[in-house]
C-alpha cells in the first residue's frame, strides 16, 4: 500500500517549530501509546537541540497496558522523563507538571545559583497530528489557567498559557510531520488515524488490521463481533461476518465489505476491540 508524502506542509512545519522551540526551555512530546515509535518523528531530537525532554503516552487508555509499560522503561532508558496520560479524560495530568520539573531540575538549579528564582519554566506540546495535542493543551491548562499577552523578548502574538507559578505552555502546539520510512509505519499511522483516510484504501487496510489482530490479539474481533469466520484468519470471511453482524447489506443483500471495513476501523481507533498496542519496543529501534 502506497502512502503519500507532503513536502512542503513539513517545510513549513519545521520552519514554525524552530521559531517556538528558541522561546522555550522544556518541549512536551506526545505519542501515541499504541504506536509509540511509529508516531514518534525523529526529527524532534535535531529540532530540540539540547532542550529538556518530556515524553507523554497519550491516549494510554487505548493501549496494551504491559507495553504500554515496556515502552516507558524504553524511553525512560533512552533519557526521556516518561508519563502516561489520558486527555481526553485527565487521567494521569497533574503529573506531568511534576515531571516538566524533574526534566528542568538541572536548569532550575542553575538559574537559582544565578539568583534567578521563581521563573517560570516555558514549555511547548509537539507531537504529529491527531496525537490529542490540543486535547493535551485544554486538559493540562484547565480553567484555572491564565493566558498570558506577549511579553518582551517573546515573538508578537504568541500566548502563553500560565499553569501555576512554575510553568507556561505555549497555546499553540509544534507539529510533527509523520514519518513514512517504512510499510509498516505507514500501516501503524494510518490505523491510528495519524493520517488521512484519503490517503489510502480502508478496505485493503481493515485486512491488514485483521492480519494483524488474528496473530498478536486472537479474541479482539470475536469479542466484539459475532463472526465464526475469525478462527479461519481468512480476511474476506471476517469481513462478510462483520458486515452481517452489523447489518451492513448492499443492495441484492450482498454484505457491504467496504462498510465493514471502515466500521472496523473506527471501532479499532475507538477502543472498542480493546486495548491494543501495535509495535513493541525492539533492542534496535
Ligand atoms: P491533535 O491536536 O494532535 O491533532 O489531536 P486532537 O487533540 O485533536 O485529538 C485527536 C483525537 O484524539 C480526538 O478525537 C481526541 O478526543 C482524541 N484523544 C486525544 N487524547 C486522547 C486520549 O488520551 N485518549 C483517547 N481515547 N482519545 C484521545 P476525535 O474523535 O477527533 O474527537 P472527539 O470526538 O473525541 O472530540
Amino acid at each position: 500500500m502506497q502512502f503519500q508524502w507532503y513536502p512542503g506542509h513539513m517545510a513549513k512545519a519545521r520552519k514554525a517549530m524552530q521559531d517556538d522551540i528558541k522561546l522555550i526551555d522544556v518541549i512536551v512530546e506526545l505519542v501515541d501509546a499504541r504506536v509509540p515509535y511509529s508516531s514518534k518523528n525523529p526529527d524532534i531530537d535535531t529540532l530540540a537541540n539540547g532542550k529538556a525532554r518530556v515524553l507523554l503516552m497519550n491516549k494510554y487508555d487505548l493501549a496494551d497496558t504491559s507495553i504500554t509499560d515496556e515502552w516507558v522503561k524504553y524511553y525512560e532508558d533512552k533519557g526521556y522523563f516518561v508519563t502516561k496520560v489520558n486527555s481526553k479524560n485527565g487521567k494521569g495530568i497533574k503529573e506531568v507538571n511534576s515531571v516538566i520539573q524533574k526534566a528542568c531540575a538541572k536548569k532550575i538549579e542553575r538559574d537559582r545559583r544565578r539568583g534567578i528564582i521563581n521563573r517560570p519554566l516555558r514549555a511547548m506540546a509537539a507531537g504529529i497530528p491527531n496525537v490529542g495535542k490540543s486535547t493535551f493543551i485544554n486538559s493540562f491548562a484547565g480553567k484555572a489557567c491564565t493566558k498570558t499577552g506577549n511579553k518582551p523578548g517573546v515573538t508578537k502574538g504568541k500566548q502563553w498559557i500560565r499553569l501555576n507559578k512554575n510553568v507556561e505552555l505555549l497555546d499553540t502546539p509544534g507539529i510533527l510531520w509523520p514519518k513514512f520510512e517504512d510499510q509498516q509505519t505507514g500501516l501503524n499511522l494510518a490505523f491510528t488515524g495519524a493520517i488521512k483516510d484519503e490517503l489510502y484504501n480502508i478496505y485493503e487496510l481493515s485486512r491488514f488490521l485483521i492480519g494483524f489482530l488474528n496473530e498478536n490479539y486472537p479474541d479482539a474481533i470475536s469479542s466484539c463481533y459475532n463472526t465464526e469466520a475469525s478462527g479461519t484468519g481468512n480476511e474476506t470471511e471476517i469481513l462478510k461476518d462483520i458486515a452481517e453482524c452489523r447489518g451492513c447489506i448492499k443492495s441484492g443483500a450482498e454484505p457491504d465489505l467496504d462498510k465493514a471495513a471502515k466500521l472496523l476501523i473506527d471501532d479499532f481507533r475507538a477502543g472498542k476491540l480493546g486495548r491494543i498496542t501495535l509495535e513493541k519496543p525492539l533492542t534496535d529501534i
